[in-house]
This record gives C-alpha cells, sequence and structure tokens, in this order.
C-alpha cells in the first residue's frame, strides 16, 4: 500500500510517500525558520500562506522522485492536530480534496503519533512495547506505548516544553529563534558546574513516583542570573551548559524511572529536543547502566516532517485493514467512520487533541 503523508501544523511544510512493503520512498520538507525568525516567533497567518504556496509544489517533487503516479496512492495521512488552526487547515484540506477525487481514505493523524512513531523508520527499529520521551517545542512527555493507538500517559510538563525552555533560555541569551540548536551549540564551549541551576520535580521523584516535569522555574533562574550581571561571551557559554545539564539531568532521571516503573527496556526519544547531542550521550549511558536501550528517530525525522506521518497512516490503515477489510474506505478524520459527501465536504482541523485517546 501506498500512503501519501501531508505535514502543515506548525512551521515545516513535510511531505512524503510510504510504502508498507518498501518503506519511505520519498520526501521533501520545507522549513519557515527564516521567515518567522525577524518576529522571533511562529506567525500563525505568514505560517498558513506559505504551506499553501509549498504544499502543492512539494507533493509533485516527491511523487516525481518516487516515480509514482496519483493513481498509485492507496490512501492520504495528514495532520490532524494538534497544531495551529490555520496551518493545520492547508494539509487537512489538501489530504481531503485528494481523497475523495481519488476515492482513497483520507486519514486524520495526531502529530504526536508521528512523533513517537518516528524511531520505527530507523535502520534499527524498536519493537513494541516501549517507554517513549517526546521533547518538542510544544511538548513533553513520557508515555507507554503497548502498540500503535495504546499510548497511556505517564507524565508530562506542568508548564514549559523542554524545547520552549530551550528557545526561551536562548533568547534571554540572545541568540535568536529557535534558539535550542544555537544554545546546545554555545553549551559545548561552556562549563556546566560554574552556576548551580534548579532541576524541577527531580528530588519529589523517587517518594511520589511523580513523572510529571516542570521548566519554568528554570528559565526564570537563568533570567536572574542573566540580570545580575550581563555575561561575556564565556559566562554565556557557561549558563548555556548548565542550563542544558539541568534539564538533561531531569529528562534522563525521569526516563530511566518511566522504565523502572513499567519493567520495559526501551526507550524511544522523539520530537526536536531528542536532536540535542548531550541528551543522547547522557541518555546512552546511563540506560546502559541500567541494562536498557535508547532509541532515536534518523536525525531528519527528529524534527516536523511528513515520513512519521505517512509511517502513522500506513501502521493505522494497516490494522484497521486487519481488523475491518470492508469498513477501510469509509476510514477518514482520526479513524471516525464517515465520507465527505455524508458530511456535506466538511472536514474539521483538532488545535488541541490528547493522544491517550487514540485507541484504533
Ligand atoms: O518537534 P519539533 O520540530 O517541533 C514541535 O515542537 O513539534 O521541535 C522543535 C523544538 C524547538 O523548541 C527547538 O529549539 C528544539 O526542538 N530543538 C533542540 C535541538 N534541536 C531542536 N533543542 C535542544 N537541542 C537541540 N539540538
Ligand atoms: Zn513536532
Amino acid at each position: 500500500m501506498l500512503i501519501l503523508g501531508i505535514e502543515t501544523s506548525c512551521d515545516e511544510t513535510g511531505i512524503a510517500l510510504y510504502h508498507s512493503e518498501r518503506g519511505l520512498l520519498a520526501h521533501a520538507l520545507h522549513t519557515q525558520v527564516a521567515m518567522h525568525q525577524e518576529y522571533g516567533g511562529v506567525v500563525p497567518e505568514l505560517a498558513s500562506r506559505d504551506h499553501i504556496r509549498r504544499v502543492l509544489p512539494l507533493i509533485r517533487r516527491v511523487m516525481r522522485e518516487a516515480g509514482a503516479a496519483l493513481a498509485d496512492i492507496d490512501a492520504v495521512a495528514y495532520t490532524q492536530g494538534p497544531g495551529l488552526a490555520g496551518a493545520l487547515l492547508v494539509g487537512t484540506s489538501i489530504a481531503n480534496a485528494f481523497g475523495f477525487a481519488l476515492g482513497i481514505p483520507a486519514l486524520g493523524i495526531h502529530h504526536l503519533e508521528g512523533h513517537l512513531l518516528s524511531p520505527l523508520l530507523a535502520r534499527n527499529p524498536p519493537r513494541f512495547p516501549f517507554v517513549a520521551l517526546l521533547v518538542s517545542g510544544g511538548h513533553t512527555q513520557l508515555m507507554r506505548v503497548g502498540a500503535v493507538g495504546e499510548y497511556e500517559l505517564l507524565g508530562e510538563t506542568v508548564d514549559d516544553a523542554a524545547g520552549e525552555a530551550f528557545d526561551k533560555t536562548a533568547q534571554l541569551l540572545g541568540l535568536g529563534y529557535p534558539g535550542g540548536p544555537a544554545l546546545a551549540q554555545l553549551a559545548w564551549r561552556g562549563r556546566a558546574g560554574r552556576y548551580k541551576l534548579p532541576r524541577p520535580m527531580l528530588e519529589q521523584m523517587h517518594k511520589t513516583g511523580n513523572l510529571d516535569f516542570s521548566f519554568s522555574g528554570l528559565k526564570t533562574a537563568v533570567q536572574l542570573l542573566v540580570r545580575k550581571e550581563t555575561p561575556d561571551a564565556a559566562a554565556k557559554a557557561d549558563v548555556a551548559a548548565s542550563f542544558q545539564e539541568a534539564i538533561v539531568d531531569v529528562l534522563v532521571a525521569k526516563s530511566l524511572y518511566a522504565l523502572e516503573q513499567t519493567g520495559l527496556e526501551q526507550l524511544v526519544v522523539a520530537g526536536g529536543v531528542g536532536a540535542n547531542r548531550r541528551l543522547r550521550q547522557r541518555l546512552d549511558r546511563a540506560a546502559a547502566e541500567q541494562g536498557c536501550s535508547v532509541f532515536y528517530p534518523e536525525f531528519e525525522f527528529c524534527t516536523d516532517n511528513g515520513a512519521m506521518i505517512a509511517l502513522a497512516g500506513a501502521l493505522r490503515l494497516g490494522a484497521a485493514l486487519r481488523n475491518n477489510p470492508a469498513g477501510v474506505l469509509r476510514l477518514s478524520a482520526g479513524g471516525e467512520s464517515r465520507d465527505l459527501v455524508e458530511s456535506g465536504y466538511a472536514f474539521s482541523v483538532k488545535p488541541r487533541w490528547d493522544l491517550s485517546t487514540m485507541a484504533l
């Protein structure tokens, strides 16, 4: 089965063609980072307009690279949420138009499910069940993943996401947007031991078993530090290193505790912060000491992309086919059974959407 994947939830237009037996055939990405840079963050209206400009040319490019024709596509998978409503509407409307015109299912995919499953695209994929650490610009969650559609939340952030904390701290240090990668780069030159920063919600963990995260206090601590004395270049690098070490300490400790609590031996790391080299280094070492292994998506699939959405669509479609072969053509919008004609050609996006409601 050939699945076209469309991702437009935030500031990246991602398109991919995934074949259920042959794997990923082609993928393409356009990132809007340069466009949003001068505003210091994503401007939703500009994001939507740019998705409109990019999505069809990228689909054409991917089809050409894969040597595929429209008639070869068996289903379209698109990010239906969570994300920016206007940006989501671009991918959603195009996917449903394709679905209707070609008479094939259009599957609404949860963006975080895409991230969660993205390590399955790697050469050495994990096997179900596993613990997943989802660390992106908008989310920080630990989940127990039993199978496709079986997601149990173990802990999540009560305030800022890990990526958001990286970005805000980078901004305090004058590193621009998105600051996560820049801060990580600077941290390599700094001394992590120079500044004592808090490890929020870490001490209680062993007493209460609580796997939630909190990062806004950490950002405030950096704010106070920077305000007290304007850091020179060396001090900036030390602040970056100290901050990164604090976040990594918390992420590593909680991930390992989640493995211990669930009795599982595989940890999957997904989302943009999963690209952080220090996090990978520390997780690999700590997990190995505990007899566990860590799985990462290929570098290019850590941040938003169409391949993870096409893959999630292929896995959902495969499961639906096994469960109810006759119902598949009527599958659409997050697994609800309906078709566009019956709904008066209406479709919807889900800017807020709880992943634990995603049972097959
Ligand atoms: O998953 P993602 O591409 O987008 C969503 O939020 O869905 O994640 C983007 C986030 C940003 O906050 C970015 O600063 C962070 O991931 N990020 C990093 C690194 N690369 C990306 N944070 C720390 N270290 C990195 N190397
Ligand atoms: Zn994402």
